[in-house]
């Protein structure tokens, strides 16, 4: 009998929506079977598998060890910046993350307790993870290349009873000491956790608070092993604070049961991955990518996991993905565009892929932002491997749209991510929130309810969950992403309703930059746009209109909002250039054209709307933008 294809398996997942996931669901040992498989009681909040129990962290680890993979390497942690490779067998990262689950036990930590998770790529982080999914305990990692301020908000919002991190994390040859950055954060922050484990890395000491801060190995050294504690399918698993439309982050739930199910699914089906496969997710534990795809994907599966702490040029050189591939003879890789365009951009013609045996690979994965198809098909003749886009946000944990490969493996057609994955009901709306026929560009929306593995809600905020997703179209969820579908039912990512960019696949808010900028006390208003870039795709641009009076040099003013950015929001914005305007172009209502100031900017064309207040403005825009940038070339001569 054949397999059904993807029209016959997307079908019965919007049809017969609980008939299908509680199949996937069989694949995952439950304490307790569910009662419902979809709870609409308290609609638009919807529940996956209410009633049922399970834990995520047995299903990762305890469960393949009694299924004989205890011996199979779990994760290998291959880092070019310390010069070390580890590998830890299924056996070994259970007994790793039960004994620091006891060492967090000790210290008080229970089920629906939070832990902050501040730390570099280290398997000790992918320990932390673990040990709080064991003990039912709600981890949330933040990025490790935000500023203190950035992290003070999210202990704020997630109040952590203890928070895990380590001395300093490596970028290329540079150490970034954590633990500076952690002690200011939580001078800042308003709630206090109790303590602080740190790991101590030979590359930095951090100091540690007397009678708060207890180091990593002592905890272990002085724990009993904690057992898995059952969780409702319903309780949450991690917060992971996202970029919003303002400089507060929006704290995205994901639950146990639903996360395990769909994100154990997609394994096989949308990345064709089998238990036993070497599975590598390129990002950054910090990111969603990072949880569903280093982390829970591959580990629920019974895959291997590659922790890369190194980038894809620099460490040493624009072969590292190469060389990781053929020294752990990694199956399937997956990254963002914005890496590919780093090597390419160093390794044109693709010399130092011939220094390595990629045989293993099979498929190349991308995300995270849109993929350009000269990136695509680069890779694509490169690599020699399908090439395959995805789309997907922080908000639904994996694919919106993929080419799900272990379903049926559907024509590429470049700058599409293919089709609506299973248990998406993708739709394209208009400003009325009428369908738009297919090639027309409106509104990606979902209708509701979202498969398993979508956020629930946000953190401590239903009212913002409904305010941020659901309100703007009734009976839908918001993307945020405008596109259209073709007429075979491809769908095409163009860009974001709001304004979030994408920087080297970093979702920021420039309305959180904005509000950096605007705090500074010669600036009377300002606009930040993101502005095509050919490596990182897009880059942030400020122009700011200074206050009536200020006769500083501008220069001066322009390195300390580069540098604000940088200290309130961190590095990973890539704030790095802003221009002094005489005004901003308005409507004459009064609202700021960033739109137009983009396509100024990228040098696209554009019409001056009709509601602008006054034309000329836009002239001086390009005239500041061509000044900047004569001057930052002069700069770079
Ligand atoms: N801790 C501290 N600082 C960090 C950091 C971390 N975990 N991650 C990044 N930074 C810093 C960088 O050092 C850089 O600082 P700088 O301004 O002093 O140079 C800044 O944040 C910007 O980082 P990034 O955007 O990553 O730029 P880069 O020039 O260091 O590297 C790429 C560019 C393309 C090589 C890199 O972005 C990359 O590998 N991207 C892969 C895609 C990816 O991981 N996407 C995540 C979602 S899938
Ligand atoms: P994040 O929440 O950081 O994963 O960012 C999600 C956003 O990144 C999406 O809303 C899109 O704007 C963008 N994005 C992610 N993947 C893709 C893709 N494959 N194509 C186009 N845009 C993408």
């Amino acid at each position: 009998m054949t397999e059904p294809g993807y029209d016959a398996v997307y079908r019965k997942s919007i049809d017969q929506r609980e008939e299908f996931w509680a199949q996937a669901a069989e694949d995952i040992h439950w304490n307790r079977k569910w009662e419902k498989t979809l709870d609409d009681t308290a609609a638009p909040f919807y529940r996956w598998f209410a009633g049922g129990v399970l834990n995520t962290c047995h299903n990762m680890l305890d469960l393949h060890v009694e299924q004989g993979r205890g011996d199979q390497a779990a994760l290998i942690y291959d880092s070019p910046v310390t010069d070390v490779v580890r590998r830890y067998t299924y056996r070994e990262l259970r007994d790793q993350v039960a004994l620091f689950a006891g060492a967090l036990k000790q210290q008080g930590v229970s089920k629906g307790d939070r832990v902050i998770v501040y730390m570099p790529m280290v398997p000790e982080a992918v320990i932390a993870m673990l040990a709080c999914a064991r003990l039912g305990a709600i981890h949330s990692v933040v990025f490790g290349g935000f500023a203190a301020k950035e992290l003070a908000t999210r202990i704020n919002d997630a109040q952590p009873k203890l928070i895990v991190s380590a001395s300093c994390g490596i970028e290329g040859k540079r150490i970034i000491e954590y633990k500076p950055l952690l002690d200011q954060a939580i001078a800042l922050a308003r709630s206090k956790p109790q303590h602080c484990i740190v790991l101590q890395r030979r590359q930095a000491r951090a100091s540690m608070v007397e009678g708060r801060d207890l180091d990593w190995n002592e905890c272990l050294s002085a724990a009993q092993p904690a057992d898995c504690v059952p969780v409702a399918a319903t309780d949450p698993l991690y917060i992971l604070y996202t970029s919003g439309t303002t400089g507060v982050p929006k704290g995205v739930v994901r639950d146990n049961g639903g996360h395990a199910v769909a994100i154990k699914w997609s394994m096989g089906a949308v990345y064709d991955v089998q238990p036993g496969d070497v599975y590598w997710a390129a990002s950054d534990i910090g990111w969603v990518v990072g949880h569903s795809y280093i982390v829970y994907g591959p580990l629920l599966q019974g895959c291997t996991t590659v922790l890369y702490e190194g980038k894809p040029v620099g460490t040493p050189d624009p072969g590292a993905f190469w060389r990781v591939i053929a020294d752990h003879k990694v199956n399937a890789l997956f990254t963002a565009p914005t890496a590919f365009r780093a090597i390419k951009r160093e390794d044109p013609t693709g010399e130092y892929m011939k220094k390595y045996d990629r045989s293993s690979l099979r498929t190349l994965f991308l995300a995270g932002e849109r993929c350009d198809p000269d990136t695509l098909h680069w890779a694509q003749e490169r690599l020699g491997v399908p090439v395959i886009d995805h789309w997907w946000q922080t908000e639904t944990g994996w694919s919106i749209a993929a080419n799900c490969l272990g379903i049926e493996a559907l024509p590429v057609r470049a700058g599409s991510p293919t089709k609506a994955a299973p248990g998406y009901d993708v739709r394209i709306l208009d400003e009325a929130g009428q369908p738009l026929p297919d090639g027309k560009i409106g509104s990606i929306v979902v209708k509701l309810p979202l498969p398993p593995a979508c956020l629930p809600t946000l953190w401590n905020n239903d009212d913002g969950f409904l305010d941020s997703y659901l309100r703007e179209f009734p009976g839908y969820y918001a993307t945020a992403d405008a596109g259209y579908r073709d007429e075979d039912g491809y769908l095409y990512i163009m860009a974001r309703t709001d304004d979030i960019i994408n920087v080297a696949g970093h979702r920021l808010s420039t309305g959180g930059m904005e509000e950096v900028l605007a705090s500074h006390a010669d600036v009377a208003e300002c606009a930040v746009v993101g502005v095509a870039d050919q490596l990182k795709g897009e880059l942030p641009v400020g122009f700011v209109v200074l206050k009536a009076g200020v006769d500083r040099p501008h220069d001066e003013i322009i390195r300390e909002l580069i540098q604000a950015v940088r200290q309130k929001i961190g590095p990973v914005a890539a704030f790095k250039q802003a221009v002094v305007v005489e005004r901003l172009p308005k409507t004459r209502s009064g609202k700021t054209l960033r739109g137009t100031m983009k396509k100024i900017a990228d040098g696209t064309e554009y019409k001056p709307p009709a509601t602008i207040d006054d034309p000329a403005i836009l002239d001086e825009i390009a005239e500041a933008l061509n000044h900047m940038r004569s001057t930052a070339t002069a700069g770079r001569s």
